[in-house]
């Protein structure tokens, strides 16, 4: 490429600055925005469907109000990351081809059953919790249209951990079944929470590369600590126990140290052999087939509406 370009380049993501759509761009780092802001969009769509399941089966109208908004708070997140990648040069259409084709992925948190309602609470508190230690520094990314989507899908996320938090909380005070349900909730999300963050930093492929292009800010191990350090006191004012016996305050470090989250796990779940994968892909290709109508006639619409100005 033109060696000016490069340098303006190189000298705008050096001052921390932002790059916005129409300046010069590195090829590879469109595609490593348009492979994580897509992957990012995919999981805000497929994470509906694990909550979705309960819209129906909610315990009071309160509940159901509250998981409703949640759910297309979901659905829009989507909405505005998508609107962001197709300002790289592709369409929302090419990537949920992609994505129905199992050529891009989302967050593996979301191939895991929600068979408890106290799952609700623990999604909000731990996979959003997760989401917004990985979301806030991805306000300051280098790219623009990603920041500036971030900013209001941070705002939202929050008030969806709260939810989470206090349903919890709710049912924390209630009965010893409740509790329990609470108990054997946190059980299974916890570890496949932290492995939301990534691969540990020496088996990340694409953190150096993302880390010096400013599009990420903080290393996967380095929010994933960052999370625990948050979780644990939200744990103990809960009176929920976490299932990491290695897990513990080291005054040293100033950290929570805490055990290793099984890489295979991970690696298979990425790889598609997560336990509810299948079923995410099925119910997304058959929510995109049953609405190809909705899409032909509003296309239809609009062609009409250009033909008859
Ligand atoms: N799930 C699925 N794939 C994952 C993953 C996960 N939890 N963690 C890593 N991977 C994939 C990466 O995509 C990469 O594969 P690829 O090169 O084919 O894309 C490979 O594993 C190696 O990982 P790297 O660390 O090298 O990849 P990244 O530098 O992209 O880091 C990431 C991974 C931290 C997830 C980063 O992509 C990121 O920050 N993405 C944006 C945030 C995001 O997508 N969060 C998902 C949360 S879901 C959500 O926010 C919804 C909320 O409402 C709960």
């Amino acid at each position: 490429p033109d060696a000016a370009l490069q340098a303006a380049f190189d000298a705008t993501i050096g001052r921390g600055d932002r790059i916005e759509p129409r300046d010069w761009m590195p090829d590879a780092y469109r595609r490593t925005l348009v492979r994580q802001i897509a992957q990012h969009a995919h999981s805000e769509i497929i994470g509906m469907q694990p909550e979705g399941a309960w819209i129906g089966r909610a315990p009071s109208l309160r509940r159901k109000a509250i998981l409703l908004a949640k759910v297309q708070d979901e659905a829009g997140h989507g909405l505005y990351l998508y609107s962001a990648c197709e300002t790289l040069g592709v369409s929302r259409a090419e990537l949920t081809e992609l994505l129905l084709a199992g050529r891009q992925k989302y967050s593996s948190i979301f191939n895991y059953p929600t068979p408890s309602y106290a799952d609700v609470g623990t999604i909000g508190w731990l996979v959003d919790g997760a989401a917004i230690c990985n979301q806030v520094p991805l306000c300051r990314t280098s790219y623009g249209p990603y920041g500036r989507a971030m900013i209001r899908i941070c705002k939202e996320e929050s008030f969806h951990q709260r939810q989470g938090y206090e349903l919890l909380m709710t049912m924390m005070r209630g009965t010893d079944e409740q509790r329990a349900m609470v108990q054997e909730s946190v059980d299974r999300f916890w570890w496949p929470s932290l492995m939301m963050f990534g691969p540990p930093d020496a088996d990340s492929p694409n953190s150096a590369r993302s880390m010096a292009w400013g599009v990420k800010r903080n290393s996967n191990d380095e929010l994933r600590q960052k999370f625990v350090d948050m979780t644990v006191p939200q744990a103990e004012a809960l009176g929920v126990t976490l299932p990491d016996p290695d897990l513990r305050w080291n005054e040293e470090r100033g950290h929570h140290d805490f055990g290793e989250p099984d890489w295979d796990e991970l690696a298979a779940v990425i790889g598609g052999d997560g336990p509810c994968n299948a079923q995410r892909m099925a119910h997304r290709r058959a929510a995109h087939e049953d609405g190809a109508w909705v899409r032909d006639a509003a296309t239809a619409f609009a062609e009409r509406t250009e033909a008859d100005r």
